[in-house]
Formats: C-alpha cells, sequence, structure tokens
C-alpha cells in the first residue's frame, strides 16, 4: 500500500523507490523541449520518480529538465529517482556499460537510481538502430543469455554507476531463472509491466510480492493509444462503465480510480502525462479510498488484454508472453 503521494515503497537492496512516477515515453510528436518542460512542469508539482529509457529517444531533454530543476533549487539530485532502460540491441554483457554510460551521457547526470533490462529479448547488436534489420526488413533477433547480462548489470551496480538494478517485461518464469543464478549478487528489485484493470497482472503480483520484487505498471491508463504501438481492438480503459460509474461516486475522474486501484495493491504506477492539469490531478488520488467490495469490482473486469503486445517479436525465443504470467 502507497498512502501518500511522495510516499516510497521498499527495495530489496536497500533503497526505496516513490510510488507515483511520470512516464516520460510519448509517440506523439513533439517538438524539441516538449519533454524538457514537461518534466520541469512534473517536478514543480511534487513528481520526483521519472521513468524513463534509451529507447524513448528523449533522456538528453529528461536530463536537461532535471539539472535545470536542481539549479533552480526546486530539488537536490538525492530527492530523484530517475529510472532508465537497457534496450535489447544491448544485451551481450560487453554492451551493457556502453549503453548506460550512452544514457549518463545524454543525461548528463553520473548515476540512475534504477536501470532495468528493458525487455529479456535481445535484437543483434546495434548503436544506431532501435530495430535493426536485413535487407529484407526483416528483424534480426539475437540470442543472449540474459542472465549473462544481468551479471554485467550487477556489475554497473558495484561501480555506482546505477544505485538499483531491475528487469522489465519479465514473464515468472523469467524472473526465477535470474533468481536461481548460482552467482547473483543482486535480486531484481522490481519487474516493471503492463499493469491496468484490463491486464491486472494478479498472479504476477502476488509470485513478485513474495519474492519481495516491487511491480511497477506501466500503462497504467490504458496508453496514449497509437495504433503503431497497440492492440486499437481493446476498448479505451478510461470508457469503462465500472471505471466511470465509481468514479462519478467518489467525485474522481477514470483515471484517479485506476490509479487508486493499483495503490491499494501495493503496484508503483508510472502514469505518463505532459499536461500539468492531468499531471496534478494523477497524484490527487489519497483523499479518497476503494472499498474492498469496489476493488473486487475493478478485479472483475479483468480482460487479460496486452495493449502492448510487441507482436513483431512474438517468434523470439524469449519473448515473454506467450506463457500465462
Ligand atoms: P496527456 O499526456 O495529454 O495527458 P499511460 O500512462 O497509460 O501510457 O497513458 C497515457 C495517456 O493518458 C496519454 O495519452 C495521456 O495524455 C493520457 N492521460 C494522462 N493522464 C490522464 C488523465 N488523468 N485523464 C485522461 N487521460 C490522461
Amino acid at each position: 500500500m502507497i498512502y501518500s503521494a511522495d510516499d516510497r515503497c521498499p527495495l530489496d537492496d536497500g533503497n526505496s523507490i516513490p510510488g507515483i512516477g511520470l512516464g516520460t515515453f510519448s509517440s506523439d510528436k513533439l517538438v524539441k523541449g516538449d519533454v524538457v518542460e514537461a518534466v520541469k512542469a512534473g517536478i514543480e508539482i511534487g513528481y520526483r520518480h521519472l521513468d524513463g529509457a534509451l529507447m524513448y529517444g528523449n533522456e538528453d531533454e529528461v536530463g536537461e529538465a532535471i539539472r535545470a530543476k536542481i539549479a533552480d533549487g526546486t530539488v537536490k539530485r538525492e530527492d530523484i529517482f530517475y529510472t532508465s532502460k537497457l534496450w535489447m540491441t544491448y544485451l551481450s554483457p560487453n554492451m551493457v556499460r556502453k549503453a548506460l554510460e550512452k544514457t549518463l551521457k545524454s543525461l548528463q547526470l553520473d548515476y540512475v537510481d534504477l536501470y532495468l533490462m528493458h525487455w529479456p529479448m535481445a535484437l543483434k547488436p546495434s548503436e544506431e538502430e532501435i530495430f535493426p534489420r536485413d535487407a529484407n526488413g526483416k528483424l534480426l533477433l539475437d540470442d543472449v543469455d540474459f542472465c549473462e547480462t544481468w551479471a554485467a548489470m550487477e556489475c554497473c551496480k558495484e561501480v555506482g554507476l546505477v544505485r538499483s538494478i531491475g528487469v522489465s517485461n519479465f514473464n515468472h518464469r523469467q524472473l526465477e531463472m535470474v533468481l536461481k543464478m548460482p552467482n547473483l549478487k543482486y535480486k531484481p528489485v522490481c519487474n516493471q509491466v503492463e499493469c491496468h484493470p484490463y491486464l491486472n497482472q494478479s498472479k504476477l503480483l502476488k509470485f513478485c510480492k513474495s519474492k519481495n520484487i516491487v511491480l511497477v505498471g506501466y500503462s497504467p491508463l490504458g496508453t496514449p493509444r497509437n495504433p503503431k504501438y497497440l492492440n486499437t481492438s481493446i476498448p479505451p480503459l478510461l470508457n469503462d462503465p465500472v471505471l466511470k460509474k465509481l468514479g462519478e461516486k467518489h467525485h474522481k475522474t477514470a483515471a484517479q480510480v485506476v490509479l487508486r486501484y493499483q495503490v491499494q495493491r501495493g503496484v508503483v504506477v508510472v502514469p505518463k502525462s505532459f499536461n500539468p492539469g492531468r499531471m496534478k490531478q494523477n497524484r490527487e488520488i489519497f483523499d479518497f479510498q476503494l472499498t474492498d467490495e469496489e476493488m473486487e469490482m475493478i478485479d472483475g473486469i479483468n480482460r487479460n488484454c496486452r495493449y502492448i503486445s510487441i507482436e513483431m517479436l512474438q517468434d523470439h525465443p524469449k519473448y515473454p508472453f506467450h506463457d500465462e504470467y
């Protein structure tokens, strides 16, 4: 349970993560500087946890915003919790530190608070292309043992380039493989996965809790619904009648109801908004409570539907979503 907008959840390695973060991925057409302004506004509103990734292509802007808010005295570096992610083309152990250093150079920061393996699947090493393809346009997959990638991430923690390490988009079997590594030095502190009432991840959440792994939920509001990235056959989450009705009852929006649902069940959320009004709204979820019955009603609209199923990689041997959870 997360009790306030500034509350932090303990992590297995002794660090802690703020329960509400600001997602920084945008598939909208933006002009240079939009992300800087959005992140600065987010920090002014009170966000201390910023969720980014090398793949988002905007870490330079996120870093610029963080540094500006440090320079003007709003925050200190240690107040900010910045998450970055190791992209699929850098999973070879000898590429890991290179990717992290690229992120740090873009951010112009000395360390990130949390570094996640973005996916368990590797693509052919590339520093230029996000999705490397052959001359026929076929994606170039790679076969890297993610446990070896994990060991390289542990080294990054040991030299102080990252404070905590975790994974993203791992199923429970893949998580077990990391947990059972014979020379494991650090457990993944979290698994960041898509999580919202249409994909409530109740089994994965239970599994993660049993291992003291925090589940961080991405796309908690059902994504911006960009057809380039998602399965648009799933209806918009925030139009769901159960969520709307509960919102009316509590004088809250459907977005606030879904975020409240997550913090009550111990899921850290990273809603994305670049709109100051909505950024503010997404933190105003601690002045009401959902009853056990209301939590069950929301559990009842689960459909196990993924907006982000990254189907173009479903033949990858390490595709995580063939397993039930
Ligand atoms: P915007 O950035 O214009 O606010 P997710 O976090 O699930 O990826 O969802 C992000 C999408 O939800 C974005 O399109 C974002 O738009 C929108 N959004 C963010 N906060 C709210 C809110 N409180 N109500 C409705 N839509 C929201």
